[in-house]
């Protein structure tokens, strides 16, 4: 049966890539139904990245509700007033360090909001087929790998970081409703993303960020670890694909093909910075600062993504020097969403223009 694809709730589509994939649907699809964003707005959901949108769609084809997964009974309410068909589950706690400093939200949101959405999805649409629930999970849930080898779909789970525990439970929760109450689930795991609208506390738009104010670029360890990273675009690209074509209680891994370790990734960035600006990329290198590292960080992260280039026909568009560009002109150009996230002030907009509850 033909998936039904018309009322989708997005969970924390206020963030960084659910904005993105917001965006990516009503600007660069067929996509003709309607997206109900639902986010807790904690501090990393930020409602001016779809401040656009709201203006075109606003209270016709999108809808933004201010809540919290874990909140089960607001959850159903939204379930039933937008007679929800489609689950894409981005919302959590997304960041390695804050997970170490503090691991108890991630469980919370994490583990305890995916149940209540699972278990809301499955008491709502029963034995219906033209549904789905997507879960967008993480490479980090596979553990960290020596300089050989790939993760793969069937590669085991052995996560290291109170975050990346969090999203393997979630990630065995989405499975069990599968395996157990036949829901049609699909779950993505992807590798390190970046683009616009990331909360520059992740390491590409803090250094870009740094750099552009002659702060010191604080690089973990020996900076050898490495990641492989992926333009947002590529990622929502592909969640739309698994939409439309992946196979109910299939998972999909999706990757850049594209690694790097931190230490080159930063020389990268500063040279695109050098170029954008005037300043001398001599004085950018004098701010790189080696510090403690980060405890149980994983040394490298590769993802094997033939499954979904062979069986879905996804590939990346963007290279790495093309993504990396445009964010260091995104990110030094945007400078009053840069100056509003940094200083908070964002949230004082939001409550000012926006949140609307049913
Ligand atoms: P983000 O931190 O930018 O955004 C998370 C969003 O979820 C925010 O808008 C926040 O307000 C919302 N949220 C948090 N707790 C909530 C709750 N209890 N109820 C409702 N909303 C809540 O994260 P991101 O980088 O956009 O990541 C989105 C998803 O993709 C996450 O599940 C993450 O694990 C996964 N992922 C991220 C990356 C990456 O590189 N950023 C890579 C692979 C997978
Ligand atoms: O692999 C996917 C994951 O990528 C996602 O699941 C996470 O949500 C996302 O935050 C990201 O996790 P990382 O821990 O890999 O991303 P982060 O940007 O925090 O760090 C990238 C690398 O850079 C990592 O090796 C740590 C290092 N780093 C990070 C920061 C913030 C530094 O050396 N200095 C820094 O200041």
């Amino acid at each position: 049966m033909a998936r039904s694809l018309h009322n989708i709730l997005v969970t924390g589509g206020a963030g960084f890539i659910g904005s993105n994939f917001i965006h990516y649907l009503f600007e660069k699809t067929d996509f003709t139904g309607r997206i109900v964003n639902y986010d807790a707005l904690t501090y990393a959901g930020n409602l001016e990245n779809l401040a656009d949108i709201e203006k075109k769609f606003g209270g016709s084809r999108y809808f933004f509700i201010k809540g919290d997964i874990t909140d089960r009974p607001y959850v159903e309410h939204v379930f039933r007033d937008y007679a929800i068909d489609t689950v894409v589950n981005f919302a959590a706690e997304s960041h390695v360090d804050r997970s170490i400093l503090g691991p108890e939200t991630f469980i919370k949101t994490n583990v305890f909001g995916t149940y209540t959405l699972l278990d809301v999805a499955h008491h709502a649409w029963g034995k219906r087929e033209d549904t789905l629930f997507h879960h967008v999970s993480t490479d980090e849930v596979f553990g960290s790998l020596s300089e050989e080898g790939y993760f793969r779909e069937d590669t085991a789970y052995d996560p290291h970081s109170p975050y990346s525990a969090s999203k393997a439970a979630s990630d065995h929760l989405v499975m069990a409703y599968h395996y157990t109450y036949g829901l049609p689930t699909t779950l993505s795991n992807c590798s390190n993303n970046y683009g616009p609208y990331q909360f520059p506390e992740k390491l590409i738009p803090l250094m870009i960020l740094n750099m552009k104010e002659r702060k010191p670029l604080p690089v973990y360890g020996d900076g050898k670890n490495v990641r492989d990273w992926l333009y947002v675009e590529d990622h929502v690209a592909a969640l739309w694909l698994i939409l439309q074509k992946g196979k109910s209680g299939e998972k999909y891994n999706i990757g850049g093909e594209n690694e790097w370790e931190n230490i080159h990734l930063i020389r990268r960035l500063i040279s695109f910075v050098a170029e954008e600006t005037d300043i001398d990329p001599k004085e950018l290198e004098s701010l790189v600062v080696f510090v403690r590292d980060r405890p149980g960080h994983d040394r490298r992260y590769a993802i094997d993504c033939s499954k979904i280039k062979k069986e879905l026909g996804w590939k990346q568009k963007s290279t790495f020097d093309e993504g990396l560009r445009q964010t260091v002109h995104w990110y030094l150009t945007n400078d009053g969403w840069c100056a509003r996230v940094k200083s908070g002030e964002y949230q004082k907009w939001i409550e000012k223009n926006y949140v609307r509850r049913i």
